[in-house]
């Protein structure tokens, strides 16, 4: 039995985000003759539901059920999670509703699955498009999976870059008391350890062995480091500056990050990211 998990305002707020591109994004594509399929692919779907903190009776629905609510339909639906309960929880979910077909439900690494068993059907010649949603708590996604993704140029991308596990784990003020395992989880994201380059410098003097110390600007640099890796490198086109997501206490979580290789895509995430980015 799977205990119900308690979100806040800005939890609440990313599922907004991603919700109100999902229509928008189907709604386009539904007129694109062209199009063979449009798919929607949740690779850390989580349960399907929650509670909200401040009121456990209010129940949530997380991004995977908001997909399926959606007006204009994807014509498919893949979800993905480690997490058996989480799977059956999204199997409870699902099972009965009109879209039921079109569901698949992956239970395993999103790292692997992905690149196994759902990229291959969405290469440039399928004509198919897709939204993907890499929404884990920590650092669990791969660049090499995020790399795979840019490179069909056929999907438009959410992802959530962080900035907690890496500022808590991976990259500590003085780089030297960080865990060396924690670092290579953020190398895994990033893809190499340039972030190292980017947002530490050197410190010492003669008569002391010099340490790495994070920039004071370390969170921003990361920030610019990500974008300028989403494009050079994974080859999205188009990358609006992300937004910063926060706890009650101001504390920072992670970046929401969007990605596509088409203008009107960013147009369209840019306009809702910036909305919710006031609020
Ligand atoms: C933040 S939750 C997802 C919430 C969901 N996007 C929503 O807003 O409704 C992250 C999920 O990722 C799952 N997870 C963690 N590591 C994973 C991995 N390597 N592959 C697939 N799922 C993973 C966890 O079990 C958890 O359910």
């Amino acid at each position: 039995m799977l205990e119900p998990e308690a979100i806040g305002l800005w939890t609440e707020i990313k599922l907004q985000i991603i919700h109100e591109y999902a229509a928008a994004y189907t709604k386009i594509l539904k007129e694109r003759e062209w199009c063979r399929g449009y798919g929607y692919i949740d690779a850390f779907a989580g349960p399907g539901e929650f509670v909200a903190k401040q009121d456990r009776d209010r129940i949530i629905s997380g991004s995977p059920i908001n997909a399926l609510n959606i007006e204009h339909k994807f014509s498919e639906y893949h979800f993905i999670d480690i997490n058996q309960l989480k799977i059956n929880h999204l199997q409870d979910l699902t099972a009965g509703r009109p879209e039921a077909k079109t569901v698949h439900l992956h239970l395993g690494d999103a790292n692997e699955i992905l690149k196994r068993a759902i990229l291959p059907n969405f290469q440039y010649e399928s004509f198919k498009r897709a939204l993907c949603i890499l929404d884990p708590y920590g650092l669990d996604i791969e660049w090499t999976t995020i790399e795979c993704i840019g490179k069909t140029k056929t999907m438009d991308v959410f992802l959530n870059f962080p900035l907690m596990d890496i500022n808590r784990n991976a990259a500590l003020k003085t780089l030297e008391t960080s865990n060396p395992e924690e670092g290579m989880r953020l190398t895994k994201i990033w893809g190499d350890d340039s972030w190292k380059h980017l947002a530490y410098v050197e410190q010492g003097d003669l008569f002391s062995s010099s340490v790495l110390i994070k920039k004071d600007e370390g969170n921003e640099i990361l920030k610019r480091g990500f974008r300028e890796r989403l494009k050079q490198v994974a080859g999205f086109s188009f990358v609006p500056e992300p937004i910063l997501m926060k706890n009650k206490k101001g504390g920072h979580l992670y970046f929401l990050f969007f990605a596509s290789h088409q203008p009107v895509a960013q147009n369209i995430a840019e306009a809702i990211l910036r909305k919710w980015g006031a609020k």
